[in-house]
């Protein structure tokens, strides 16, 4: 069953219309030492979000841009209805448009927290921030954090790619550019490394599973089990198999226009691995595998991003 997307596809035109019209130097905003898009973040919002009540059947879906979140969030949003049918809870149907929240935690009004609570379980909250920037009851009341990474070439590949198409972030003249700007935390909700770095302190905690988009591309079928499995939700074969199916990059991008509109057609773009390769000199390729070295070498995100695998040429 497809959740209604209307105020998701609005959201994203009004952002978009509203960053057509402004400088290049007024999109971003810091809060917190962190930059952020002017047209879907803003300080009261983050403010608001500090009384966001968490709970414990919550999937919350944490992931830096890029990284591949909608594609998780179409995969759990899918093991919820399937897990609503279970439970025989017509109460429980999001079917309604009124309830339609935009799926990312720290994106919307001052009110929309309150309004959250409306929300009927299990709430699937997707969001870019780091742990230290959530709200305290996601960890306090035991939410289940699935934490998506990508392999940083590729997500800094994708990133750039993005800012090409999407008014409401910076865009660069080069690539080089842009290189330049996500190796000293220029990117909008800030440095990917630092990221890794601050969720690789949670990699070890029970209600935190990390998946690599790059296993979920090599074998999405055990990808969905695991997850399932993770968040307590069975399913009957034919249930799994409309799962894998439903999340493949072509049916995706084939239903983008109902789920996504016209930011369908910048998001999905590739959806695949080394694409990196495309673009990276020699030097770029040193000076990340050097951050990496630095940043990752020997952590549990680390190691589970198989760098040598998936970033060496
Ligand atoms: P590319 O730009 O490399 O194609 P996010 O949703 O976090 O913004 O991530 C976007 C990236 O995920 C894009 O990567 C997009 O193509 C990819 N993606 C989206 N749906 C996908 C799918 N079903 N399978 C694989 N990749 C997908």
């Amino acid at each position: 069953m497809e959740k209604p997307r209307q105020k998701f596809k609005d959201i994203i035109d009004q952002a978009s219309a509203a960053a057509s019209k402004m400088h290049r130097d007024e999109l971003m905003f810091l809060y917190k030492g962190v930059p952020y898009p002017v047209t879907f973040c803003s300080p009261e919002v983050f403010r608001a979000m500090e009384s966001f009540e968490a709970r414990s059947d919550d999937i919350i879906l944490a992931g830096y841009p890029k990284s591949g979140t909608n594609w998780l969030t179409q995969i759990l949003n899918d093991l919820a209805d399937i897990h609503e049918k279970k439970t025989q809870n017509k109460q429980n149907t999001v079917d309604n448009e009124e309830l339609e929240e935009f799926p990312y935690l720290e994106v919307g009004d001052t009110e929309k927290y309150e309004r959250m609570k409306r929300l009927p379980s299990r709430r699937v909250i997707v969001t870019h921030l780091r742990p230290e920037y959530l709200p305290r009851s996601i960890f306090k009341n035991k939410a289940k954090i699935l934490l998506l990474i990508r392999n940083p070439k590729d997500v800094a590949t994708s990133f750039y790619h993005f800012t090409k198409r999407m008014a409401p972030l910076p865009s660069y003249e080069t690539w080089d550019d842009f290189f330049e700007a996500f190796m000293t935390n220029k990117m909008a909700w800030g440095c990917y490394f630092q990221y890794l770095s601050e969720w690789n302190k949670y990699a070890d905690d029970e209600n935190v599973m990390a998946v690599t988009y790059e296993e979920l591309k090599e074998n999405r079928v055990v990808g969905v089990k695991n997850i399932a499995a993770f968040l307590g939700i069975s399913m009957t074969e034919a249930e799994l198999q409309s799962v894998v199916e439903r999340s493949s990059f072509q049916s995706m991008k084939k239903n983008s226009d109902k789920t996504h509109g016209s930011f369908g057609e910048i998001l999905f773009r590739k959806g695949g691995v080394s694409d990196w390769k495309n673009l990276f000199s020699e030097d770029q390729n040193e000076k990340m595998d050097k951050a990496f070295e630095e940043h990752m070498r020997g952590t549990k995100l680390g190691t589970k991003l198989k760098y040598e695998m998936y970033c060496k040429a």
